[in-house]
């Protein structure tokens, strides 16, 4: 059943009408035109569609865009402000973490929710809260190197009062 849906997108207010059940993916990328979050398997297992709602990160292709009512959405796109660049996205570029780049979006995002929970995690903790996306290219090191230079830079961020 159609309804009307309200949210907020990368801090902007968005309405649509759509189908409740329809995935929230398939909205940002075919009805909105942001291809960002990416298709890979669509069931949930990959990581590649991972978008934040509110601080969660979550995977977009088993999301229903009725759940994301009255939330804020961000997706790649809505990561960078004043055209600079989030720093885990800055770090993914410093360290070369990126090869082919399609588990490069679903990654950041959580990485941004991971450091936003656990401002200075360990190794371990980096694997463990990025394991939900895989990365076939096999950048595994250098993405880890990546969110933990992100979380120092994040807390000298917030200690001068611009965190993000
Ligand atoms: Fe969503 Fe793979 S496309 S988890
Ligand atoms: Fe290619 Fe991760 S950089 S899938």
């Amino acid at each position: 059943m159609r309804k009307e849906i309200r949210f907020t997108l990368n801090e902007k207010a968005v309405t649509l009408e759509v189908e409740g059940d329809r995935r929230l993916l398939w909205v940002l990328r075919t009805d909105l035109g942001l291809t960002g979050a990416k298709y890979g398997c669509g069931e949930g297992r990959c990581g590649a569609c991972t978008v934040l709602v509110d601080d969660a990160a979550v995977r977009s292709c088993t999301y229903s865009i009725a759940r994301a009512a009255g939330r804020h959405v961000t997706t790649i796109e809505g990561l960078a402000t004043d055209g600079e660049l989030h720093p885990v996205q800055s770090a993914f570029v410093a360290e070369g973490a990126v090869q082919c780049g399609f588990c490069t979006p679903g990654l950041i995002l959580s990485a941004v929710s991971l450091l936003r929970r656990r401002p200075h995690p360990t190794e371990e903790e980096v694997r463990q809260g990025l394991d939900q996306n895989l990365c076939r290219c096999g950048a595994h090191l250098r993405i880890v190197r990546a969110v933990q230079a992100a979380g120092e830079e994040m807390a000298r961020h917030a200690e001068g009062g611009t965190g993000r």
